[in-house]
């Protein structure tokens, strides 16, 4: 018989499902909770609920594991590169040499943007945040394929392949112009015949008569941070785009609505926040100890920015290997930089000392990526819009889950704490 779970109400017991996943964890199903008892379960910021059943990502945040589609997160990032990894998360298996030409050839194909949308860049102000330049021109990609973003499911799903491709090459051009525009620097067109991150260093990088010097270290170490970065269930981004295809949206829109729940520093922006707390450490010349001080008084603004993560309890897998490639990246473009000095110090006390053991606070993800990118002179504020391009194959992923699923539109229910009814006041009598 399969397992259920008993909850007592009053003097009333009910019986509910237990579902179990592939790696044995475990779930009570309370969806007749309300129907059964007219209670509903309260978990705020959702860290007890599976909002969905998912067969994308798993993560074992106990022991670090992180895994795309069942392959490990390290096998991934050895063997496998950011085009042929979003793939994988789009459609749920690894590519043939066929299927995976054909993806590319779309994503090449599409890497230009509609000459209309130039004229959004011109009415942006010079000092906009180009989080809120990306989520702006995502949504608007609709406008220009309307076919696309009907907000008719089956319809957006007969044109998931080509809206997949246009969003997963066109953030990246959208991205390279946001911050040329922002330097007042003329606009480099995207070259067809070049790999994906390479592309997006020459649209960055190149000038009229000097092209970007390519360097293979670099481009690796890029693909593996977009590669790291392109899915990780349910987070703030991911569940954002969940919710707002479950009301029909279509993945434009969905993809748009991602960008701005990273956008935060406790998620996408933490990264950002990482190269300010470790200048300013410089700037202080602390060495990072009266900074560890007062990360453990417990005052949310002086967190260790880069520590902690809601799901792991351990080592972050991705933190690890961005440690290795930080130092290959440094070594190889013969940069000496200060702030990998702070960090390393840094996670070596933290690492050691009681209050962050006690919480399991280890380095996630964000800790080393941002000196890889500066390194790379990606600058700071770009930084969690290169998040964005890497979680782009996620987010398509996960709204191709939910629209090809029976799940219903995605609308919680509450606990009321406000004011009982009262008579309303005429604005003279107040
Ligand atoms: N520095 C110092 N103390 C911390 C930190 C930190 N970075 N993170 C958590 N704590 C403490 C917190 O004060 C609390 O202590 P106490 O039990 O004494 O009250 C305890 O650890 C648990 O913290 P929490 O806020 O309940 O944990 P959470 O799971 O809600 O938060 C987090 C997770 C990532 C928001 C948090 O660890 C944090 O703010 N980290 C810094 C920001 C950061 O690096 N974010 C990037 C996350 S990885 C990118 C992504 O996947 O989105």
């Amino acid at each position: 018989m399969s397992e259920t779970a008993k909850i007592i109400v009053g003097n009333q017991t009910h019986e509910f499902p237990v579902l179990t996943g592939t790696e044995h964890e475990k779930a009570i199903d309370t969806r007749e909770l309300r129907a059964q008892t007219g209670y509903v379960t309260y978990d705020d910021g959702y860290a007890n609920t599976a909002s969905c059943e998912s067969a994308i990502t798993f993560i074992d945040g106990e022991q670090g594991i992180l895994r795309y589609r069942g392959y490990d997160i390290q096998e991934l990032a050895i063997q496998s590169n950011f085009l042929e990894t979003a793939y994988l998360l789009i459609y749920g298996e690894l590519p043939t040499i066929p299927q995976l030409q054909g993806f590319r050839h779309l994503v090449l194909r599409n890497a230009a943007i509609h000459q209309g949308m130039f004229n959004f860049f011109e009415a942006f102000p010079n000092n906009s945040h180009p989080m809120a330049i990306l989520s702006a021109m995502l949504n608007s990609l609709g406008c220009y394929y309307p076919e696309m973003a009907s907000n008719n499911r089956e319809q957006d799903l007969e044109h998931l392949d080509n809206a997949a491709t246009i969003l997963i090459s066109k953030v990246r051009t959208l991205a390279a112009m946001s911050y040329r525009m922002k330097h007042g620097l003329i606009f480099i067109h995207p070259k067809p015949e070049l790999p994906y991150c390479s592309n997006f260093l020459h649209m960055m990088f190149s000038e009229p008569y000097a092209e970007y010097k390519f360097n293979p270290v670099v481009d690796r170490a890029l693909n593996l941070i977009l590669l790291l970065h392109a899915d990780h269930e349910q987070n703030c981004s991911t569940s954002t785009v969940r919710m707002v295809a479950s009301g029909g949206a279509n993945l434009f829109a969905s993809a748009s609505a991602g960008v701005c729940a990273l956008w935060g520093p406790a998620h996408g922006g933490a990264n950002m926040a990482v190269i300010h707390m470790l200048e300013q450490i410089h700037r202080d010349g602390d060495d990072g100890s009266r900074f560890i001080a007062a990360a453990k008084s417990g005052d949310r603004s002086r967190r260790l920015m880069g520590f902690g993560h809601r799901v792991y309890k351990n080592y972050d897998p991705r933190a690890k290997i961005l440690k290795k490639t930080c130092a290959d990246v440094l070594g190889t473009l013969g940069v000496s930089d200060p702030l990998l000095d702070i960090a390393l110090k840094l996670e070596e006390a933290a690492t050691h000392d009681k209050y962050f053991l006690a919480r399991k606070l280890y380095p996630n993800v964000d800790f080393y990526s941002g000196i890889i990118m500066r390194a790379i002179g990606i600058p700071v504020d770009m930084f969690t819009v290169m998040f964005a391009i890497g979680r782009l194959p996620g987010w398509i992923g996960h709204w191709r889950e939910l629209a090809t699923s029976h799940s219903p539109i995605h609308r919680p229910r509450q606990i009321y704490t406000g004011s009982p009814r009262r008579e309303f006041v005429p604005i003279d009598k107040r």
